[in-house]
Protein backbone atom coordinates (compact mmCIF):
# COMPACT_ATOMS: atom_id res chain seq x y z
CA UNK A 1 0.00 0.00 0.00
CA UNK A 2 1.37 3.25 -0.95
CA UNK A 3 1.64 5.97 1.71
CA UNK A 4 -1.29 8.65 0.61
CA UNK A 5 -0.27 12.52 1.30
CA UNK A 6 -1.81 14.10 4.08
CA UNK A 7 -1.34 17.92 4.29
CA UNK A 8 -1.57 19.41 8.22
CA UNK A 9 -4.71 21.78 8.69
CA UNK A 10 -3.71 22.61 12.41
CA UNK A 11 -1.16 22.12 15.08
CA UNK A 12 -1.99 21.63 18.72
CA UNK A 13 0.60 21.71 21.02
CA UNK A 14 -0.68 19.50 23.92
CA UNK A 15 1.98 19.52 26.42
CA UNK A 16 5.79 20.96 26.02
CA UNK A 17 6.45 17.49 24.39
CA UNK A 18 3.47 16.26 22.92
CA UNK A 19 1.62 18.00 20.03
CA UNK A 20 -1.19 17.13 17.90
CA UNK A 21 -1.13 17.15 13.96
CA UNK A 22 -4.62 17.33 12.78
CA UNK A 23 -4.68 16.61 8.90
CA UNK A 24 -6.94 17.17 5.76
CA UNK A 25 -7.28 12.86 5.81
CA UNK A 26 -10.35 12.18 7.77
CA UNK A 27 -10.19 8.11 8.72
CA UNK A 28 -12.16 5.51 9.41
CA UNK A 29 -11.09 3.82 12.41
CA UNK A 30 -11.37 1.64 15.29
CA UNK A 31 -10.48 3.30 18.40
CA UNK A 32 -6.73 1.86 19.21
CA UNK A 33 -5.57 1.04 15.39
CA UNK A 34 -2.36 2.86 14.28
CA UNK A 35 -1.13 4.28 10.66
CA UNK A 36 2.52 4.59 9.22
CA UNK A 37 3.25 7.84 8.93
CA UNK A 38 5.88 8.73 6.54
CA UNK A 39 8.44 11.71 7.34
CA UNK A 40 9.60 12.23 3.97
CA UNK A 41 13.71 11.77 3.33
CA UNK A 42 13.86 10.14 7.02
CA UNK A 43 11.88 7.71 8.44
CA UNK A 44 8.27 5.75 8.67
CA UNK A 45 6.88 5.36 12.08
CA UNK A 46 3.41 3.68 13.91
CA UNK A 47 1.47 6.44 15.13
CA UNK A 48 -1.72 5.55 17.01
CA UNK A 49 -4.62 7.92 15.97
CA UNK A 50 -6.14 10.31 18.41
CA UNK A 51 -8.64 11.43 16.35
CA UNK A 52 -9.74 10.36 13.27
CA UNK A 53 -8.05 12.92 11.25
CA UNK A 54 -5.48 13.57 13.86
CA UNK A 55 -2.20 12.01 15.43
CA UNK A 56 -0.81 13.37 18.78
CA UNK A 57 3.16 12.67 18.95
CA UNK A 58 5.41 12.92 21.56
CA UNK A 59 8.94 14.37 20.92
CA UNK A 60 11.22 11.52 21.76
CA UNK A 61 13.88 11.12 18.30
CA UNK A 62 14.80 12.09 14.72
CA UNK A 63 11.19 11.37 13.40
CA UNK A 64 8.67 12.48 16.03
CA UNK A 65 11.39 16.14 16.51
CA UNK A 66 10.65 16.69 12.90
CA UNK A 67 6.73 15.65 12.92
CA UNK A 68 6.75 17.82 16.38
CA UNK A 69 8.26 21.18 14.39
CA UNK A 70 5.50 20.61 11.55
CA UNK A 71 3.89 23.61 10.51
CA UNK A 72 0.13 24.23 9.05
CA UNK A 73 0.19 23.12 5.20
CA UNK A 74 3.20 21.26 5.68
CA UNK A 75 2.55 17.42 4.25
CA UNK A 76 3.15 13.55 5.49
CA UNK A 77 2.43 9.95 3.98
CA UNK A 78 -0.05 7.87 5.93
CA UNK A 79 -0.83 4.09 5.45
CA UNK A 80 -3.78 2.59 7.40
CA UNK A 81 -5.35 2.24 9.44
CA UNK A 82 -4.03 -1.28 10.46
CA UNK A 83 -4.19 -3.13 13.71
CA UNK A 84 -7.42 -4.63 15.35
CA UNK A 85 -7.85 -1.75 18.18
CA UNK A 86 -9.95 -2.03 21.55
CA UNK A 87 -13.26 -3.84 21.86
CA UNK A 88 -16.01 -2.00 23.97
CA UNK A 89 -17.09 -4.76 26.46
CA UNK A 90 -19.51 -3.88 29.79
CA UNK A 91 -20.90 -0.89 31.26
CA UNK A 92 -18.69 0.12 33.52
CA UNK A 93 -15.04 0.60 32.32
CA UNK A 94 -11.62 1.66 33.05
CA UNK A 95 -9.19 3.48 31.26
CA UNK A 96 -5.43 4.02 32.29
CA UNK A 97 -3.66 6.11 29.96
CA UNK A 98 0.36 7.14 31.04
CA UNK A 99 2.06 9.88 29.18
CA UNK A 100 1.08 9.78 25.16
CA UNK A 101 -0.14 6.55 25.81
CA UNK A 102 -3.76 8.46 26.17
CA UNK A 103 -3.67 9.03 22.34
CA UNK A 104 -5.09 5.65 21.25
CA UNK A 105 -7.09 5.86 24.33
CA UNK A 106 -9.30 9.13 23.56
CA UNK A 107 -10.91 7.82 20.83
CA UNK A 108 -11.50 4.96 22.82
CA UNK A 109 -13.59 7.51 25.49
CA UNK A 110 -15.57 8.88 22.81
CA UNK A 111 -17.10 6.29 21.16
CA UNK A 112 -17.76 4.58 25.31
CA UNK A 113 -19.37 7.90 26.08
CA UNK A 114 -21.39 8.31 23.16
CA UNK A 115 -22.92 5.13 24.15
CA UNK A 116 -23.32 6.17 27.63
CA UNK A 117 -20.94 3.64 29.29
CA UNK A 118 -20.37 4.44 32.79
CA UNK A 119 -16.30 4.94 32.21
CA UNK A 120 -13.20 5.98 34.97
CA UNK A 121 -9.94 7.52 33.44
CA UNK A 122 -6.60 7.91 35.53
CA UNK A 123 -4.21 10.09 33.63
CA UNK A 124 -0.96 9.83 34.56
CA UNK A 125 2.70 11.77 33.64
CA UNK A 126 5.49 12.62 35.27
CA UNK A 127 4.42 16.04 36.06
CA UNK A 128 1.01 18.16 35.73
CA UNK A 129 2.14 20.19 32.51
CA UNK A 130 2.77 16.72 30.85
CA UNK A 131 -0.53 14.81 31.80
CA UNK A 132 -2.68 14.64 28.29
CA UNK A 133 -6.14 15.09 27.09
CA UNK A 134 -7.36 15.33 30.94
CA UNK A 135 -9.70 17.71 29.69
CA UNK A 136 -11.24 15.99 26.49
CA UNK A 137 -11.54 12.81 29.16
CA UNK A 138 -12.70 14.71 31.50
CA UNK A 139 -16.10 15.52 29.06
CA UNK A 140 -16.70 11.54 28.93
CA UNK A 141 -16.37 10.50 32.51
CA UNK A 142 -14.91 11.19 35.58
CA UNK A 143 -11.12 11.47 35.69
CA UNK A 144 -8.35 11.05 38.36
CA UNK A 145 -4.75 12.74 38.18
CA UNK A 146 -1.47 10.90 39.22
CA UNK A 147 1.81 12.64 38.46
CA UNK A 148 5.08 11.36 39.58
CA UNK A 149 6.21 14.84 41.01
CA UNK A 150 2.92 15.56 43.21
CA UNK A 151 2.63 18.71 40.98
CA UNK A 152 -1.35 17.70 40.09
CA UNK A 153 -3.92 15.03 41.74
CA UNK A 154 -1.96 11.90 43.27
CA UNK A 155 1.64 11.82 44.18
CA UNK A 156 3.00 8.50 42.61
CA UNK A 157 2.90 6.15 40.12
CA UNK A 158 -0.19 5.56 38.61
CA UNK A 159 -0.34 2.30 39.42
CA UNK A 160 -0.48 3.20 43.38
CA UNK A 161 -3.31 5.09 42.55
CA UNK A 162 -4.92 2.25 39.86
CA UNK A 163 -4.26 0.21 43.40
CA UNK A 164 -6.57 2.44 45.31
CA UNK A 165 -10.11 1.39 43.26
CA UNK A 166 -11.79 -1.43 43.33
CA UNK A 167 -11.19 -2.78 40.05
CA UNK A 168 -13.19 -5.95 40.43
CA UNK A 169 -16.27 -3.69 39.85
CA UNK A 170 -15.30 -3.01 36.22
CA UNK A 171 -16.40 -5.01 33.19
CA UNK A 172 -13.18 -4.08 31.63
CA UNK A 173 -9.53 -2.30 31.85
CA UNK A 174 -8.16 -0.28 28.63
CA UNK A 175 -4.55 0.41 29.56
CA UNK A 176 -1.98 2.10 27.06
CA UNK A 177 1.22 3.52 28.56
CA UNK A 178 4.93 3.05 28.82
CA UNK A 179 6.02 -0.77 29.00
CA UNK A 180 6.36 -1.28 32.84
CA UNK A 181 3.37 1.06 33.51
CA UNK A 182 1.55 -1.60 31.94
CA UNK A 183 3.17 -4.55 33.17
CA UNK A 184 2.90 -3.14 36.83
CA UNK A 185 -1.38 -3.33 35.84
CA UNK A 186 -0.95 -6.32 34.82
CA UNK A 187 0.42 -7.91 38.16
CA UNK A 188 -1.94 -5.77 40.12
CA UNK A 189 -5.04 -7.17 37.82
CA UNK A 190 -3.36 -10.41 37.92
CA UNK A 191 -3.20 -10.61 41.75
CA UNK A 192 -7.11 -10.54 41.38
CA UNK A 193 -7.28 -12.85 38.97
CA UNK A 194 -9.62 -10.51 36.36
CA UNK A 195 -6.32 -9.80 34.23
CA UNK A 196 -8.87 -11.62 31.34
CA UNK A 197 -10.98 -8.96 32.03
CA UNK A 198 -8.27 -6.11 30.35
CA UNK A 199 -6.95 -5.03 26.96
CA UNK A 200 -3.22 -3.19 26.37
CA UNK A 201 -2.01 -1.47 23.20
CA UNK A 202 1.70 -2.41 23.17
CA UNK A 203 4.28 -0.87 21.26
CA UNK A 204 6.94 -2.77 19.24
CA UNK A 205 9.40 -1.47 16.97
CA UNK A 206 7.57 -2.14 13.43
CA UNK A 207 8.96 -1.88 10.17
CA UNK A 208 6.16 -2.82 7.64
CA UNK A 209 3.36 -2.26 9.76
CA UNK A 210 1.17 -4.96 8.10
CA UNK A 211 2.39 -8.54 9.70
CA UNK A 212 4.97 -9.53 6.61
CA UNK A 213 8.52 -8.77 8.30
CA UNK A 214 8.06 -9.66 11.47
CA UNK A 215 9.67 -7.31 13.44
CA UNK A 216 7.22 -6.70 15.84
CA UNK A 217 6.79 -10.27 17.72
CA UNK A 218 6.79 -11.13 20.58
CA UNK A 219 7.86 -14.01 22.20
CA UNK A 220 6.66 -16.73 23.15
CA UNK A 221 3.69 -16.73 21.39
CA UNK A 222 5.55 -15.59 17.77
CA UNK A 223 2.36 -13.19 17.76
CA UNK A 224 3.11 -9.68 15.11
CA UNK A 225 2.11 -6.48 17.30
CA UNK A 226 1.36 -4.88 13.76
CA UNK A 227 -1.48 -7.29 12.75
CA UNK A 228 -2.04 -9.51 15.49
CA UNK A 229 -2.17 -6.44 18.15
CA UNK A 230 -1.73 -3.92 18.85
CA UNK A 231 -3.88 -4.53 21.62
CA UNK A 232 -3.56 -7.48 23.37
CA UNK A 233 -6.36 -8.86 25.97
CA UNK A 234 -4.23 -8.89 29.44
CA UNK A 235 -4.79 -13.47 30.03
CA UNK A 236 -2.31 -13.55 26.78
CA UNK A 237 -0.22 -11.21 27.98
CA UNK A 238 0.75 -13.02 31.29
CA UNK A 239 3.70 -15.01 29.96
CA UNK A 240 4.80 -12.95 27.55
CA UNK A 241 8.18 -10.85 27.16
CA UNK A 242 5.90 -7.77 28.31
CA UNK A 243 7.88 -5.34 31.02
CA UNK A 244 10.86 -8.00 30.45
CA UNK A 245 12.45 -6.65 27.17
CA UNK A 246 11.60 -5.74 23.74
CA UNK A 247 13.78 -5.85 20.14
CA UNK A 248 15.99 -2.77 18.33
CA UNK A 249 15.96 -2.26 15.24
CA UNK A 250 18.29 -4.83 14.11
CA UNK A 251 16.35 -7.35 16.44
CA UNK A 252 18.82 -7.39 19.11
CA UNK A 253 16.91 -7.58 22.78
CA UNK A 254 16.89 -4.38 24.95
CA UNK A 255 16.10 -4.87 28.68
CA UNK A 256 13.54 -2.81 29.95
CA UNK A 257 15.10 -0.01 32.28
CA UNK A 258 13.60 0.42 35.40
CA UNK A 259 9.81 0.99 36.31
CA UNK A 260 10.45 4.86 37.68
CA UNK A 261 13.38 5.24 34.44
CA UNK A 262 10.48 4.57 31.81
CA UNK A 263 7.18 6.74 32.85
C1 LIG B 1 1.24 0.79 17.67
C2 LIG B 1 2.06 1.99 18.06
C3 LIG B 1 1.42 3.20 18.26
C4 LIG B 1 2.16 4.32 18.65
N1 LIG B 1 1.48 5.49 18.84
C5 LIG B 1 2.15 6.58 19.19
C6 LIG B 1 1.46 7.82 19.37
O1 LIG B 1 0.25 7.92 19.23
N2 LIG B 1 2.20 8.90 19.70
C7 LIG B 1 3.55 8.82 19.87
O2 LIG B 1 4.16 9.86 20.16
N3 LIG B 1 4.23 7.67 19.72
C8 LIG B 1 3.57 6.55 19.37
N4 LIG B 1 4.26 5.38 19.17
C9 LIG B 1 5.72 5.36 19.37
C10 LIG B 1 6.42 5.97 18.16
O3 LIG B 1 6.25 5.13 17.04
C11 LIG B 1 7.93 6.16 18.45
O4 LIG B 1 8.08 7.06 19.52
C12 LIG B 1 8.64 6.72 17.24
O5 LIG B 1 8.74 5.72 16.26
C13 LIG B 1 10.02 7.24 17.60
O6 LIG B 1 10.68 7.63 16.42
P1 LIG B 1 11.93 8.64 16.49
O7 LIG B 1 12.66 8.58 15.15
O8 LIG B 1 11.51 9.98 16.92
O9 LIG B 1 12.81 8.05 17.64
P2 LIG B 1 14.11 7.16 17.65
O10 LIG B 1 15.23 7.97 18.20
O11 LIG B 1 14.32 6.45 16.35
O12 LIG B 1 13.68 6.08 18.74
C14 LIG B 1 13.18 6.43 20.02
C15 LIG B 1 12.32 5.30 20.53
O13 LIG B 1 11.23 5.05 19.63
C16 LIG B 1 11.24 3.71 19.19
N5 LIG B 1 11.02 3.64 17.73
C17 LIG B 1 11.77 4.20 16.76
N6 LIG B 1 11.32 3.84 15.54
C18 LIG B 1 10.26 3.02 15.78
C19 LIG B 1 9.40 2.27 14.93
N7 LIG B 1 9.52 2.26 13.61
N8 LIG B 1 8.44 1.50 15.53
C20 LIG B 1 8.27 1.49 16.86
N9 LIG B 1 9.08 2.16 17.71
C21 LIG B 1 10.06 2.90 17.16
C22 LIG B 1 12.64 3.19 19.46
O14 LIG B 1 12.62 1.81 19.73
C23 LIG B 1 13.08 3.98 20.64
O15 LIG B 1 12.69 3.35 21.84
C24 LIG B 1 3.56 4.24 18.81
C25 LIG B 1 4.21 3.02 18.58
C26 LIG B 1 3.47 1.91 18.23
C27 LIG B 1 4.18 0.61 17.98
S1 LIG C 1 6.22 -4.55 11.63
FE1 LIG C 1 6.52 -6.06 10.10
S2 LIG C 1 5.45 -7.78 10.90
FE2 LIG C 1 4.98 -6.20 12.30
Amino acid sequence: MKPRNAIITEVIHETPTITTLKMDLKLEALPGQFVMVWVRGLDEVPMALSHPDAITVQRVGEATNVLSGMQVGDSIGIRGPFGNGFELEGTRIMLIAGGVGGAPLLPLARLAYAKGLDMTTIVGARTGDELLFEQQFSQCGRVSVATDDGSKGYHGFVTELVNQFDLESFDQLYVCGPELMMKGVLDILQAQAIEARSQFSLHRYFKCGIGVCGACTIDPSGQRVCKDGPVFKGDMLIYSELGKYHRDATGKKIVQERFEDSL
